[in-house]
């Protein structure tokens, strides 16, 4: 799924020019079974294709001779100030890329004047990465455990960290099929084999951080739930997943999540317009075009081509969000203009931090907000909020 011209050997995070060059970089560092957790979709990965596919489709108009001499990316997310409409997506287990992780992360996005959204799944805890970033934008992405006792405290304690906005993702009800993975036999915690001498010694940098980490640090644990003592069986992730989430969360379940928080609340996952009506009607503050990196259920459209429709089903009373491929500032612009008044990224921003921890991700973002603001003077434009569906060829 190369996006980009093939990076030069040898490069180096500062000669970076594209996402993909970072890409190039996190993958010299990390073994072959932890980038195709990163990398990987559901079965086929068909999902996963198709939403790079249908960006690279899409074909801009742009006008001549009309002065963008003064442009500017800045913008809001749920009346928060962004310097871009850009935004980090809940990404758990980032300790895989580095030990320091969500927290990197996390600090880099208050750098950069954009949110960050801390993962449930994350494995510094959502009250460490509070304390990190004590006065940037924070969200808080949940899954909806079996045990509800679990699923409401996690929630008080975001909400007595700060965190702004509660992302509610929807489109893991189980886990999914990540073919990849089970070629690799990955698990959480990661069991090395014989089988896996091969790729662990063509990466013993990776090897000693991640043992260092496990012993001294965090390691590959659920921070929120208990951290290391948490977790004492190495299982599949898909098993992992589905001890513990809950497939039968239905809309009740989100009115009573409302209930246990004051502030916005988003509802991740959504690829139907149907289901974004239905948000929208029981009062969700913005609806997260999502389908999950092509993560999840194969066979799923591409976010950009059902982002329309779920525009048009909001109507104007949420915002609407979308991630899944964005990998150019580019592919921002063509969002925007499709009616997504932010994008989120996924993968890229981990590839930053296995590339070189919070300055990689710090790279990723200044990567794209530069594209960005080449886009738009190339198109004519000077704000990202005038683009809209006639900057493209329908
Ligand atoms: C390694 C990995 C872990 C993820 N973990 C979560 C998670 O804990 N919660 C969640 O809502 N989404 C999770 N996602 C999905 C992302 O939030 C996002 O929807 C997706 O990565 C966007 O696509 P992109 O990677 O092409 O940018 C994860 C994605 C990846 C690649």
């Amino acid at each position: 799924m190369r996006n980009g011209t093939v990076p030069p050997r040898g490069l180096e995070l500062s000669h970076a020019v594209n996402v993909e060059d970072v890409r190039a970089i996190a993958n010299r560092r990390l073994p072959a079974a932890v980038s195709d957790f990163i990398d990987g979709g559901g079965e086929g990965e068909i999902t996963l294709h198709r939403n790079r596919h249908s960006l690279d489709a899409i074909m801009f108009r742009p006008r001549a001779l009309s002065d963008a001499s003064t442009r500017t990316l800045a913008t809001t997310m749920l009346g928060t100030p962004v310097s871009a409409p850009l935004a980090l997506a809940p990404v758990g287990l980032a300790a895989l890329a580095h030990p320091l992780g969500e927290r990197a992360a996390a600090l880099a996005a208050a750098g950069a004047g954009i949110v960050s959204t801390l993962s449930s799944s994350s494995c510094w805890s959502l009250e460490e990465v509070a304390e990190a970033t004590p006065d940037a934008p924070k969200w808080f992405q949940i899954y909806v455990w079996r045990d509800r006792g679990i699923t409401s405290d996690v929630v008080q304690r975001a909400r007595a960290s700060g965190y702004k906005a509660l992302v509610v993702t929807v489109d893991v009800p189980v886990g999914a099929r990540r073919e990849r993975d089970l070629h690799n036999g990955f698990t959480i915690p990661p069991r090395p084999t014989w089988r896996h001498t091969g790729d662990m010694l063509g990466h013993l940098p990776w090897v000693a951080r991640f043992g260092w980490d496990e012993m001294f640090g965090h390691g590959l644990t659920m921070g929120n739930f208990g951290g290391k003592a948490a977790v004492t069986q190495r299982m599949a992730f898909m098993e992992r997943v589905n001890q513990r989430f809950d497939p039968g969360m239905t809309w009740d379940d989100l009115e009573w999540l409302r209930s246990l928080w004051d502030g916005p609340m988003v509802v991740k996952g959504i690829t139907n317009e149907r289901d974004a009506a239905e948000a929208v009607a029981r009062g969700i503050d913005a609806v997260w075009v999502s389908n999950h990196g092509g993560r999840q259920l194969d066979g799923l459209p591409a976010t950009i081509d059902v982002l329309p429709a779920v525009v048009d089903a909001v109507d104007g009373k949420a915002e609407v969000y979308m991630d899944g491929g964005i990998r150019r500032g580019s592919d921002i612009a063509k969002a925007l203009a499709r009616g997504a008044r932010i994008c989120m990224i996924g993968r890229p921003y981990i590839y930053g931090l296995a590339a070189k921890g919070q300055a990689g991700v710090t790279k990723v973002i200044e990567l794209l907000k530069e594209q960005l603001d080449n886009t738009l003077a190339l198109l004519g434009c000077a704000s990202v909020e005038a683009l809209d569906q006639d900057w493209l060829r329908s």
